[in-house]
């Protein structure tokens, strides 16, 4: 019943652009919205819209690179692949969830090209950040 309803929550408020299976929305939002609300900054990890922002923003609107961006994060989160810095400051580095190659693509497409609203607290919030596109982010390494 809650995943309906948070089923129901998420295709109230966006768009998708490319067609993504019900069944990916489910299962996404089993693995990832107990910790990702969608827009609430609740304490434990940033809200799906804000990821969104982040990657598509530092990757210059360019989705397939966002993708590929999320994937490698997925596969092995750790702090030197992180792009949400303050995040991990805030929360820690997200915790490894085992997915396959397949789970990784569809999630990493849900939270790229799914059309968030963008709420009125995240530009504000945003300028607050220090990010750092990930070719810069190369070279501190
Ligand atoms: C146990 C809580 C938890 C769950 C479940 C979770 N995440 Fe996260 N996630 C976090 C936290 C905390 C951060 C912020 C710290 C960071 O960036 O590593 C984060 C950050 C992220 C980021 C941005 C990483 C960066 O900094 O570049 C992506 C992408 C992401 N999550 C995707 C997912 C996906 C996809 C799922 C579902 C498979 C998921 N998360 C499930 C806690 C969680």
């Amino acid at each position: 019943m809650k995943i309906i309803l948070l089923l129901v929550t998420l295709w109230g408020v966006i768009t998708l652009n490319a067609h993504v299976d019900e069944k990916v929305l489910y299962a996404f939002e089993k693995a990832c919205m107990s910790c990702h609300d969608t827009y609430k900054k609740n304490k434990k990890a940033p809200p799906l819209v804000a990821v969104n922002q982040v990657y598509l923003r530092l990757a210059d609107g360019n989705m397939t690179v966002a993708m590929e961006r999320m994937k490698t994060f997925l596969a092995a989160p750790a702090k030197e692949r992180t792009l949400m810095k303050p995040a991990v400051k805030l929360f820690g580095v997200m915790p490894k969830i085992e997915l396959t190659q397949e789970e990784m693509r569809d999630y990493a497409q849900v939270l790229v090209e799914t059309e968030f609203e963008i709420p009125e607290w995240f530009d504000e919030h945003y300028k607050t950040h220090r990010l750092k596109k990930p070719q810069e982010d190369n070279s501190s390494k």
